[in-house]
């Protein structure tokens, strides 16, 4: 079962499960520790026999693409916990997520930034990768993302010049 809350409402005991399990996971890559990253809109949790198996933020933003404005979703810490892992479940999840963001919230398109690692995982589920500037906001100003930008869009017809992600990145 597979469930979407709103990050503002979910149950602290949820956050408290999960946030130190993302920070543990992501923690570790210097880029994601000296980034500010934007609190999500949304958090989507898949549980097995009543245990959360899968999780992941949504975050809900207008940006720009090639000076054009989209609504877009932003799929960040998706994690399966590690004994978790390899039964399909994270899958399942960024397969809801599409479902989610097109259906239920009417995005135009996914955008998540990624490693390198994990490009392969997100091509098989329908996700492109894109070689053009994305910018986000950073206290210190503007900055140019240095990993990986991963679009979904029904046809992949979106093929940017450039991004702005119009704020804190996810
Ligand atoms: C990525 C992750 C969410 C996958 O969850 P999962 O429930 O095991 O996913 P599934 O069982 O549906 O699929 C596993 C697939 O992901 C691939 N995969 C998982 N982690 C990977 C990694 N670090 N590098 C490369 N491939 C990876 C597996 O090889 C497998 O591929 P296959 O289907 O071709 O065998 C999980 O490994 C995880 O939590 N990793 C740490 C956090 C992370 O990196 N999250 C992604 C942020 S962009």
């Amino acid at each position: 079962m597979i469930k979407f809350l709103k990050y503002s409402s979910a149950p602290r005991h949820i956050k408290n499960y999960i946030e130190p399990i993302a920070a543990k996971e992501f923690s570790v890559y210097p880029l994601v520790a000296e980034t500010q990253w934007v609190t999500p809109h949304w958090i989507a949790l898949s549980y097995h026999d009543d245990e959360i198996v899968t999780f992941c933020n949504i975050v809900e933003r207008e940006i720009f693409i090639d000076d054009k404005m989209y609504k877009a979703a932003g799929l960040n810490n998706l994690v399966t916990p590690e004994k978790f892992r390899g039964n399909g479940y994270g899958t399942k999840l960024v397969i809801e997520f599409k479902n989610f963001i097109f259906n239920k919230i009417n995005c135009d398109l996914g955008l998540l930034l990624c490693s390198d690692n994990l490009v392969p995982f997100y091509e098989k589920l329908g996700w492109y990768l894109v070689d053009c500037p994305v910018h986000y906001w950073q206290p210190q100003g503007i900055k140019l993302w240095q990993a990986n930008t991963m679009l979904l869009n029904p046809d992949s017809s979106i093929q940017p010049g450039r991004i702005h992600l119009n704020g804190l990145p996810w």
